[in-house]
């Protein structure tokens, strides 16, 4: 068997395991992924044991991706983009770092949820690690505009200014310049839903047939209660996205697409 594992802290809540089992049953791929606890200064030594163990890879997740990103041998081009790593390959003693988050992000908006970004104007509430991992691949689905709004504007204009040049409009500002803008795709990338904290948005922030994006899930988060208060009708929760970057995870390690609409359905019903 191939072993595979979750590396986080805390980890023991990761659905990672659930869903690489039904890809692996799904496609009759024989591995086995497991989910990993590092001590908060121990991620290097974690990985140098799995690696040991003869482990073939592995996901990252919070708070260990900028460190996969220093740790990895060699980095995809998106995971460059990002600053940022989710997924390591281990291979002839090398670490292979990839990022499938914003790849995940795209998908679950373009296939799942069947809402187009192309020349739609699309703001990123949020310039933190989250935001950075998913911008590359949201300009690289062509929107007329995107923009970053931030509670510290600072790092939002950084975060512009470090984006690789496309043909979209590219803005930072802060919450308050919001007044009077509206956009076809509002995306939550903060992490103010876990604090349970309301973002001083704007009221008539959503054009006509907007989707409203929070790329948390499990719970009812301040930014979704905003939305319906907003009437808007399209609104999703970070789940899709979750099965998306693990299918692309799969992908990278098995050179086979799992069928991602059946995990994410039984993942809403259990
Ligand atoms: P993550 O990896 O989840 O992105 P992070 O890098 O700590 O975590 O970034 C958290 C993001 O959520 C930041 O954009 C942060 O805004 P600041 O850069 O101004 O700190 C944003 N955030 C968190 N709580 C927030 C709140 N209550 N209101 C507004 N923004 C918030």
């Amino acid at each position: 068997m191939d072993r595979y594992a979750v590396i986080g802290h805390p980890v023991e809540h990761s659905k990672s395991p659930l869903i690489h089992a039904a890809f692996a049953r799904q496609t009759g791929q024989q591995i086995e992924y497991g989910k990993v606890q590092a001590p908060l200064d121990g991620f290097v030594a974690t990985v140098a044991g799995l690696q040991a163990q003869g482990y073939c890879g592995a996901n990252v997740t919070v708070p260990f991706k900028f460190e996969a990103y220093s740790l990895a041998t060699e980095l995809s081009e998106r995971a460059r983009d990002a600053g940022a790593v989710n997924t390591l390959s281990f291979k002839n003693g090398g670490i292979h770092g990839d990022n499938t988050d914003g790849v995940g992000l795209v998908r679950d908006i373009l296939q799942n949820l069947e809402f187009s970004l192309a020349g739609k104007r699309v703001l990123l509430l949020g310039a933190g690690g989250a935001a950075e991992g998913v911008l590359g691949p949201l300009l690289q689905a062509s929107p007329a505009l995107l923009c970053i709004a931030n509670r510290s504007v600072e790092k939002a204009k950084a975060m512009a200014a470090r984006a690789r040049p496309v043909d979209a409009e590219l803005e930072a500002c802060s919450f308050d310049a919001l007044a009077g803008k509206a956009f076809d795709v509002v995306i939550n990338a903060t992490s103010s839903g876990l604090s349970n904290e309301r973002l001083p948005l704007p009221s008539g922030l959503f054009a006509a047939d907007a989707l409203a994006y929070d790329m948390m899930y499990g719970r009812e988060t301040p930014f979704m209660q905003y939305t319906r208060e907003e009437g808007v009708q399209k609104i999703a929760d970070g789940l899709g996205m979750l099965v998306e970057q693990a299918a692309e995870a799969f992908y990278v390690w098995r050179q086979i697409r799992p069928d991602t609409a059946s995990v994410i359905a039984a993942l809403r019903t259990s």
